[in-house]
This record gives structure tokens, sequence and C-alpha cells, in this order.
């Protein structure tokens, strides 16, 4: 673990098992930060400006922890509440922590550290926050069309947004649809959102430089909170999605939200692929009939391997079609020497929901979105919060009754 250090006292915490890089200029912080396994920078206060490079530094590297170390010197309830709002941590080496916490000022997380402890303090957040912010980066792909993948991704999306929504004001999720090649069925279609902006707006951004309110502007968000990053418009623009282009969207989309879930298409481009190459997870869909699972089984054994695609990170996932002569289970399973991870219900209120025009996909008590946001929760794991129907229902009918205005997320 790296740990880039700007205006700090460097002797107080050598020796606790982190590498340092000490940066003595501002622009000199921000590309220290971009590096290999930098885990967080550590600021510390001098004056405003130090502040305001955290936050800056804190809104390009959303991903990272952004320390701000204040002494007792520089101590001031309005400069708290700034670092807080702007997504820095702050920490003290003096007896603040606790003044500050009964001062009402908005800080949870100041902890009093002394010299090495920091180190500590730093690791226990990051700790911390690893697991309340479990974080997602997956595509779904097939070797076949109308297999549901964009209908599990916008889906999926839809869960994560409603539920982010209601445990944390930070928690962001994305839905890209890098499905270059098709006009019909496209996500922002499914959830009726105005392609005024899509991912062609993105083949030249810089993830080193790219900041939130930049970010936001070049993305459309659904009314469940959901953000979205429609495909082209325009097959001309195709050629513009190098693999090199396709890989810095998403760690440019990675750096500014929590979640990101690529829908993918059938394809067998090299872009598709090096996105495939690059996210951690890869939800890989088949329907029970026979060509499908041939066409998956060349997939696993070549194409997979051939194309450096690891096939240990594909999930498999069935969706349930009733398809004449369709498959059972675990003949499938034999075929292809993988095993599903989950599956999910053929459930006429999945068309309803698309058919409806309001951009909605099919909602809580429809046994696909049941299925779908258990698969989820189970990929997120324990720290995901998973909200009892009574409760959720009973929350939404309050703040319908009350006319809850939704918060905009930023
Ligand atoms: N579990 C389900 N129950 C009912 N209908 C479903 C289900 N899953 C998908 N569908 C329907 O099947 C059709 C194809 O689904 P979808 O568009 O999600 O597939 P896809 O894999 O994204 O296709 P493509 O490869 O062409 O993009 C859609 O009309 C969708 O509503
Ligand atoms: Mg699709």
């Amino acid at each position: 673990m790296k740990l880039v250090l700007y205006g700090m006292e460097t002797t107080n915490i050598t020796n606790a098992g982190m590498e340092e890089i000490v940066a003595q200029s501002p622009a000199r912080v921000l590309s220290e930060l971009a590096g290999e396994g930098v885990a967080g920078g550590l600021f510390g206060y001098r004056d405003v400006k130090d502040l305001e490079l955290a936050a800056n530094a804190a809104d390009l590297y959303r991903d990272l922890l952004i320390l701000l170390v204040v002494s007792q010197d520089h101590y001031s309830p309005g400069l708290y509440r700034q670092a807080i709002a702007s997504g820095v941590e702050v920490v003290t080496t003096s007896e603040l922590a606790s003044r500050l916490s009964a001062m009402n000022t908005g800080v949870k997380k100041a902890e009093r550290v002394e010299g090495a402890e920091i180190v500590r303090t730093l690791e226990d957040i990051a700790s911390r926050e690893r697991h309340t912010l479990s974080k997602l980066v997956a595509a779904a792909y097939s070797r076949d069309g109308g297999v549901g993948k964009s209908t599990f991704v916008a889906t999926a999306g839809v869960y994560m947004a409603r539920t982010a929504e209601n445990f944390s004001s930070v928690y962001k999720v994305v839905v890209v649809d890098l499905d270059l090649e098709k006009e019909q069925g496209s996500i922002a279609e499914m959830l009726c959102v105005p392609a005024r902006t899509t991912v062609s707006a993105w083949v030249d951004v810089d993830p080193d430089r790219l900041k939130w309110e930049d970010a936001r502007s070049l993305l459309v968000k659904h009314k469940s909170g959901l953000w979205i990053l429609p495909a082209p418009q325009n097959t001309s623009e195709l050629l513009n999605f190098t693999p090199e282009k396709v890989e810095r969207i998403i760690k440019a989309l990675s750096r500014h939200f929590d979640a990101v879930l690529i829908d993918l298409g059938y394809g067998v481009a090299d872009s598709l692929f090096a996105v495939l190459r690059y996210v951690p997870d890869i939800f890989f869909f088949i329907t029970p009939d026979k060509a499908k699972v041939k066409n998956a089984t060349s997939f696993f054994r070549d194409t997979a391997p051939s194309n450096d695609i690891e096939v240990r990170k594909i999930r498999l996932l069935l969706n349930e079609f009733n398809i004449p002569g369709a498959l059972v289970k675990k003949h499938i399973e034999g075929f292809l020497g993988q095993k599903f991870t989950d599956q999910f219900p053929v459930d006429p209120s999945v068309l309803k929901a698309l058919n409806a025009a309001g951009g909605d996909v099919a909602g809580p008590g429809s046994p696909y979105y049941e299925a779908v946001s258990r698969y989820i929760a189970k990929v997120m794991g324990p720290a995901w919060p998973v909200i009892e129907k009574e409760s959720r229902s009973f929350i939404s009918r309050l703040f319908s009754t009350f006319g809850r205005r939704r918060k905009e997320v930023s």
C-alpha cells in the first residue's frame, strides 16, 4: 500500500509498513495519486489552499482515501464542514476529536491520532469504507442475442440505485451501454431516458483529470437515481471505440461510481473483449437451449482463453425461458463444465413493464425483480443492505405521503 504525502511532517509516520511518496507540489500530488497501488493521500493543513487541494483530489479520485490532518492551531468548525462536504476525511493530531464530535460540526470521522497512529487510523478507515461500500464493476455478456442481458443490467441497476438511496447518500450506481452495434433494445430505450449524451462523449476523457461536475454533465439520470451512459446513436461512431479508449471510459467511471454495470451485447469485437479482460466480474447469460449452450461452450473452451479472458471471473447465469425441448440445468452444467451461479424466472411482468412506456423495470413483488435483487445482494456480500420488503414499502408509503423530494446526489 502506498500513501502520497503533501504538506506533512513525514517523520511522524515512517516505519509503519506503508510506502510513502512525498509530493512537493500540488500538480505532483495529483499525478502521484493516479499511480499504481496508491491507497490514498495524506494532506497537512497549513491554510485553505491545502483544503482546496485535498477537496480537488477527493473529487478526482473518489476511490481513494483522502485525509486532511488538522492541528489545534487551525481548528474551525467551518473548515471541517467544508472538508467533509467535499469528501475529505478529517483526522487530527490533537485533542480535537471529542470536542468536535460534541460540537455538532458534522464531523463523524475525526479521530485522535498521534504520529504512527495515523497509519493505523488510516487502515481502520480504509477497512470500514470497504465494508460499507462494496464496489462492483461488472459486464453482462453472452454469445447469443435476446437472452436477457439488457433486462438484467437495467433491473439490477435500478434495484441497486433504489437500495443505495435508502442507505447512503453517496453510493452511486451507473449503467453503461456498450452494446455498440445495435439500434434496438438499448438501455436508454428500456428505461425511457433521453440519449442526449452517449458513450461517444466519453471517448477522449482522461480518467485522471475528469471531475465529478464534468462527469455528471455527460450522463443522464433515471428517476430511480440510477445514472445512465447511453450507447452511441450512430453506427458511424463505432470506429472511435478502440480497446484502449473503452478501458479508459470504464476506468473514469470506476473512479466516480461505486457500482458500474456494463451491457455488452454479444459481439466479438476487440473493444468488447477488452472490456471482458478489464472488468473483475462477468455476468454470462444463457437460455436453456441447445444452440446457445453450444455457442457458450466454444466461448468458454476457446474464445475466452485465446483472448486472455479469465474464465474464473465469469458468473454463469440462466435465464429460464421455457423453450420447447429446453435443456435441463444440470445437463448444461455438464456440457460447459461450469456451474450456474443463479437463475432468473420467466416473468410476464418483465415485458409488461417494458411495454408500459413509463421507463420502469419489473419492480418489487415481481418474481424476476426479486430474483435479481437477491442475486445482487449475494454478489455484493454481507455489507450490502438487504432491505426487507415490509419496511421498504412502509418507508416508500411514508415518503410518498409527505411528498419527499428526491435528493440530488452529488
Ligand atoms: N426473465 C424474463 N422473463 C420474461 N421476459 C424476459 C426475461 N428476460 C428477458 N426477457 C425479454 O426477452 C427479450 C430479450 O431480452 P434482452 O433485450 O434483455 O436480451 P439481450 O440479451 O440484451 O438481447 P441482445 O443481445 O439482443 O441485446 C426482451 O423482450 C425481454 O423483455
Ligand atoms: Mg441487449
